[in-house]
């Protein structure tokens, strides 16, 4: 008889001790993924957007997913994005993802989930960097992050576990606190020369390697001319760039029909020329079907894929039961006598 599976429960400080230090695994997890997501062995359906009239500015985004290969599990991750909470002092984004037996459908375990999706999003970063990079030819050694929260320090963390080391690094964020704290953290980390930059257009024109990971509704980086000598960038948070900077460059992301909508750079730049022949995918780059140029901009603007997510989660649910550490509900489904 199939047995009904257990209830755990995992908190962010399992998630943290699961994942913390194995960066290298994280980005393998996420190629992996990417690969299943590119060979059609996912199931990966639009985010689910939940909108308030009254607070336009907030969201909670619902990803659900299947993934087969070594994951083999179903589930969804729930998101909230409040940025205002960051000004009351406590992160923006806070989540939770439910994992679902693919054979019974039964959910058998509730994970905290900010740090899943910042790993997740700094793997995949770091893993972009370096495939676009190095088939460019060259690792950029000066670096910049526009936005200066929590997923900037994850991508910087999983950039240098992927290898990428700098002789300078560049910081610009609207507030100078945050760039201050962004700076304080990478002064601990890095020997490289850290500038924090009073404008977007003076990091955009000293780094190589530039990342966005801002809170922008719409694009506030508008000029094709700051990327004159072709950096790679990677547009994590995906609306920062104008849609002549997108069609002045090469453009990669996670899948096409994700990314072109909810008005990113890459959206807008759709219905500013009618057609999505301006982007590729870093599955295509990843097999070989694609090869970024060195002469022209790189955009790598990844829209999140719940499959990411899920495997990300699996794997801290396998590590965390190989180590006894599972907290489970007891009696969590109860109901369990067809009659009575
Ligand atoms: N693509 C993905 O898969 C993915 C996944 C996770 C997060 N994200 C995105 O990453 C972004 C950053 O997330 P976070 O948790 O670090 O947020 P955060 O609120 O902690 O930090 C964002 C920072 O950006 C700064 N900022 C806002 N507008 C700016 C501008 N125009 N120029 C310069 N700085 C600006 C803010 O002052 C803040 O310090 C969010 O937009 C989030 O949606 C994307």
């Amino acid at each position: 008889m199939t047995q009904v599976p257990t209830f755990a429960v995992i908190s962010g400080a399992q998630v943290h001790a699961a994942v913390a230090g194995r960066e290298k695994q994280v980005i393998e997890l996420v190629e992996a993924a990417y690969r299943l997501h590119g060979e059609g062995r996912t199931v990966n359906p639009d985010s689910y957007f939940l909108r308030f009239p009254d607070r336009p500015s907030d969201r909670i985004i619902a990803l659900p997913a299947s993934v087969k290969g070594d994951a083999g599990v179903h589930g969804i991750k729930w998101i909230s994005s409040f940025p205002g909470n960051v000004a009351n002092g406590i992160p923006r984004a806070s989540a939770v993802l439910i994992l679902n037996d693919a054979r019974t459908g039964y959910p058998f375990a509730c994970l905290e989930s900010s740090i899943i999706s910042a790993a997740r999003t700094a793997a995949s970063a770091a893993l972009a960097a370096a495939v676009l990079a190095d088939r460019r030819g060259a690792r950029p050694r000066r670096v910049g992050f526009i936005g200066a929260g929590l997923i900037a320090r994850y991508i910087h963390t999983y950039l240098a576990a992927n290898g990428f080391t700098f002789d300078t690094l560049g910081v610009h964020d609207l507030s100078a606190a945050h760039a201050e704290g962004f700076q304080g953290y990478l002064q601990r980390t890095e020997k490289g020369v850290i500038t924090v930059h009073d404008t977007a257009e003076a990091l955009v024109r000293s780094s190589d390697l530039i990342v966005f990971a801002t809170v922008a509704a719409g694009p506030h980086v508008t000029d094709p001319a700051w990327f004159a000598h072709n950096p790679l960038v990677l547009h994590i948070s995906l609306r920062d760039l104008s849609p002549e900077i997108i069609l002045s460059s090469c453009n990669i992301v996670d899948d096409i029909e994700h990314c072109l909508k909810a008005n990113t750079s890459t959206h807008l730049a759709e219905q500013h020329v009618g057609h999505r022949d301006f982007v590729t995918t870093l599955y295509d780059v990843l097999t070989g079907k694609t090869t970024p140029p060195a002469g022209e901009p790189v955009i790598f603007s990844p829209f999140g894929l719940g499959v990411l997510d899920l495997t990300v989660a699996r794997h801290v649910y396998d590590h965390v039961a190989a180590s006894d550490g599972l907290h489970t509900v007891p009696d969590f489904f109860n109901e369990l006598a067809r009659y009575g």
